[in-house]
């Protein structure tokens, strides 16, 4: 038994109960369910993280459900979409959902420029992404991944003999920011503050603190445009901060707009994947031999990795009034896409809570699905999978350290340290 907002343990199941908290009048009674247990916010022990979130396909359940509470730190009230079929409904339907409005945090800096390209619909959301494109492609991965192994592999160097390391702290949290703050050409001496934006921005849930830090790290970003402005370089900063579209300069708000939101996309996401990977690993050493010996698997097993690691539940605004799985959706109403139960749906996937490293035509939501589905995914898959690649071949079998807390929190910066060891 559990009030759905405490820690669970392995054994707690979570209850499905009505949520005692108002709803817009078109809201069936029946439907406001408290899901707080199913949002990513509650740690839990569980070898399998997202295994909670089953609770809301079970049979019986309606397929749209009214969650009640914030789920932002200024947006409150949505419905939950929970199946495979409906989440991509909402991310592919452009005509009837919108992300206009979606990671507007800097409304709390009483901002008004959107995250882009996030923040926009198509035809505009196509302009920014074509821009940006020539940076993330698979090919442009291949020149960058020498300089990606050739960091992974250093940094893995440092520690190999010491038969020990906080693989979430003092590796995780740093490597692909190293990576990204290379990309954008921001300088490392930035990282740490960077991150304590970021922790207040994504996860300190107070709206002072949010507008505090979004504040500072636009004056910083605002500054760092002009700079790369005077003094051009070959990085992804300087290319936005001296982009054209449409033979047109970018905007003021266009350039931060784009610079600010690679910014927040581009910190925490890989770590907090890493550290996840690298519990079920440690704790799994049959799958850890496996890959080992195989390491021809290692993409699909990446793949496999991001499918049951969905970090992120996204969101998107109805654009207009409809009827849906026996209920009205009215223009306004925000969707919430429980991307952690789509990537486990049993219509979609066979046996889906079996880690299956080979798993073929794996699509999941992790990277969502339809117009923006993550700029970044190629360079976190070569990341994840350089990683794995350099780490299997300079580290032998490893576990979690006696004693360690396993304990995870589903989502962003989800682990904060995980000691593991190995034999020297
Ligand atoms: C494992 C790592 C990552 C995960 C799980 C992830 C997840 C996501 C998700 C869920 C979205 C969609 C948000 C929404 O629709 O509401 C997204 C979009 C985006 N991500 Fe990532 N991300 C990752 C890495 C990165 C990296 C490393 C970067 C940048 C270097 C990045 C940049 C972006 C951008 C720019 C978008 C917006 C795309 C658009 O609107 O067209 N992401 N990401």
């Amino acid at each position: 038994m559990n009030d759905n907002t405490t820690p669970m343990a392995r054994g707690d199941e979570p209850e499905l109960v009505p949520a005692n908290m108002p709803a817009p009048a078109h809201v069936p009674e029946d439907r406001v369910l408290d899901l707080r247990f199913a949002m990513g916010q509650v740690p839990n022990d569980l070898p399998d993280p997202y295994l909670l979130v089953d609770r809301l396909r079970q049979p019986g359940i309606p397929r749209l459900l009214w969650y009640p509470y914030p789920f932002t730190t200024f947006t409150c009230g949505a419905w939950a979409a929970t199946h495979y079929d409906d989440i991509r409904r909402v991310y592919e339907d452009n005509e009837h959902f919108s992300a206009v409005g979606v990671a507007q945090f800097q409304v709390l800096a009483g901002e008004t420029f959107p995250s882009l390209p996030l923040g926009s619909d198509p035809p505009e959301h196509g302009k920014y992404r074509k821009f940006l494109n020539p940076y993330f492609t698979p090919k442009a991965m291949n020149q960058m991944e020498p300089h990606i192994r050739s960091v992974v592999g250093e940094m893995i160097d440092r520690f190999a003999d010491r038969g020990e390391v906080d693989i979430a702290y003092d590796f995780g949290r740093i490597y692909p920011v190293k990576i990204f703050l290379n990309l954008m050409k921001l300088p490392f001496s930035m990282f740490e503050q960077f991150l304590a934006w970021e922790w207040d921005i994504l996860h300190s849930g107070d709206p002072t603190r949010v507008g505090g830090a979004v504040t500072e790290v636009l004056a910083y970003l605002r500054e760092f445009i002009a700079e790369k402005q005077a003094n051009p370089d070959e990085g992804v900063g300087s290319y936005i901060a001296n982009g054209e579209i449409d033979g047109r300069p970018l905007t003021d708000d266009e350039k931060i707009g784009m610079t600010w939101f690679l910014w927040l996309g581009g910190l925490d996401t890989v770590a907090s994947t890493i550290s996840q990977m690298f519990r079920r690993l440690a704790m799994d050493q049959e799958l850890q031999q496996r890959i080992r010996d195989n390491p021809g698997i290692i993409n699909s097993a990446v793949e496999e990795f991001l499918r049951v690691q969905p970090l992120v539940n996204s969101h998107r605004q109805a654009k207009k009034d409809f009827e849906w799985h026996g209920v009205t959706v009215k223009k306004g109403d925000w969707v919430m896409c429980l991307n952690s139960s789509g990537n486990f749906d049993e219509a979609q996937f066979a046996c889906p809570h079996q880690f299956d490293p080979e798993r073929t035509a794996n699509r999941h939501f992790t990277f969502v699905g339809g117009v923006h589905a993550c700029l970044g995914a190629h360079l976190a898959r070569r990341e994840l999978r350089s990683l794995l690649d350099e780490f299997l071949k300079r580290i032998p079998q490893f576990r979690i350290k006696p004693g360690t807390d396993t304990t995870v929190t589903p989502g962003l910066l989800s682990i904060r340290n995980l000691p593991i060891v190995w034999d020297v």
